[in-house]
């Protein structure tokens, strides 16, 4: 059931474009308008919302995290972002007008099906967004997005993570279009870039025979740091996350803005560090922030593996590696940005022997608080 491949992670990795397009799929109407009645959840109550709090953990918190830039920018609504086993514990200032968004692949989290019932408790609507039909999370759920990536059975998440992204992005539009904040005309455009997603994770794909290279040379590493900015930011962590997970090796992904006030102490000659580069067509000047930030570490002796857009050659002179992705707006390109990094680590633990379906200490879903 592998079909050819030597892992379920490899070959899930590869069933990528297709969890994104399939997610996509008869969400919009032929003008690029959401319709996502599926949901449950009336447009009056959700017109209503004054505020998104997302919960979920690991790699599904991620998602979330990317989810808030977009949220934020397309509805204008605000949005926090939350471990499901944190929210519960706090005394979460939720109410009816508030949207809980829990994001999960198994359906099946206990942690977050504990916050699910504490915000239902608290009055909240609660929206799953999840890849499993008929999952305990959507079961207790006023409604329910699911994502289509289809069976996930590595244990380390990738396809549904591109799937949960993809899903919020869809959540995001649809909320600006019911509470007015964008043009039709703007959301369809959005819609279209979308669609567009699926062929460019395909390139990323078909490229990545240099990422394996570089797995390689770096299979004796002991620490790996992962920088990002923007969307870029919970990339970083999945980055880093991915390779604890799958490699058992020490890795940490930082907002690239924090490394002065830090981290920046850990660079040391030799040091890999993974730069997530924003677009350079992202907002404000974060581009050309990253760029110095790679300068900075470069000139600490830190070997630098630099993901950016085709064309971005500011890079070129600070990196010792350039992963090239396709140039795509910038609040979709966690979509495309993260593929490299995954195949990284599963390269690399391939290359240690490690068995990478079924890391040491890991299950796939998480049924105990
Ligand atoms: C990481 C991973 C975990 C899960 C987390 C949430 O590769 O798989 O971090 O993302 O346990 O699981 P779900 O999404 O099923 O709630």
């Amino acid at each position: 059931e592998k079909g050819g491949y030597a892992t379920f992670m490899a070959k899930e990795i590869d069933e990528q474009p297709q969890a994104v397009a399939d997610t996509l799929r008869a969400r919009s109407d032929l003008d690029g308008r959401l319709v996502l009645d599926e949901m449950r959840l009336d447009e009056d109550v959700l017109a209503q919302v004054d505020k998104v709090v997302i919960v979920s953990c690991g790699t599904s918190c991620y998602a979330g995290m990317v989810a808030k830039y977009a949220i934020e920018r397309w509805a204008r609504l605000p949005v926090e972002v939350e471990y499901s086993h944190e929210f519960r514990y706090r005394e979460p200032v939720v109410g009816p007008r508030t949207l809980v968004v829990a994001i999960t692949q198994s359906g099946e989290t206990m942690d977050t099906l504990m916050a699910v019932r504490h915000a239902r408790q608290l009055g909240a609507r609660v929206l799953a967004i999840c890849n499993t039909h008929g999952s305990t999370v959507p079961r207790e759920s006023d409604g329910v997005l699911y994502t289509h990536a289809g069976p996930e059975v590595a244990v380390a998440s990738t396809k549904a993570f591109l799937a949960q992204i993809t899903a919020t992005y869809l959540l995001g539009l649809y909320l600006a279009q019911v509470r007015k904040q964008m043009d039709p005309a703007d959301i369809a455009e959005v819609m279209r870039e979308l669609q567009a997603v699926p062929d460019k994770v395909q390139k990323v794909l078909d490229g990545s025979e240099e990422v394996r290279r570089i797995a390689r040379w770096m299979a004796d590493t002991r620490s790996v740091l992962f920088l990002g900015r923007h969307v870029g930011y919970p990339v970083a962590l999945e980055g880093a996350l991915k390779l604890k997970e799958l490699a058992y090796i020490h890795a940490e992904g930082f907002a690239a803005g924090e490394l002065k006030h830090g981290p920046i102490a850990l660079i040391e000659p030799g040091q890999p560090v993974f730069v997530v580069v924003p677009s350079p067509h992202g907002p404000g000047s974060v581009h050309s922030k990253v760029i110095s930030n790679i300068q900075e570490i470069r000139a600490r002796g830190a070997r630098t593996i630099v993901i950016a857009e085709e064309g971005d050659d500011e890079v070129v002179p600070y990196a010792e590696e350039v992963i090239r992705v396709p140039a795509t707006p910038p609040l979709l390109a966690p979509l495309v940005t993260v593929v490299p990094l995954q195949v990284f680590a599963c390269e690399l633990a391939t290359a240690k022997g490690l068995d990478v379906d079924q890391p040491r200490n890991l299950a796939k879903s998480v049924t105990v608080e």
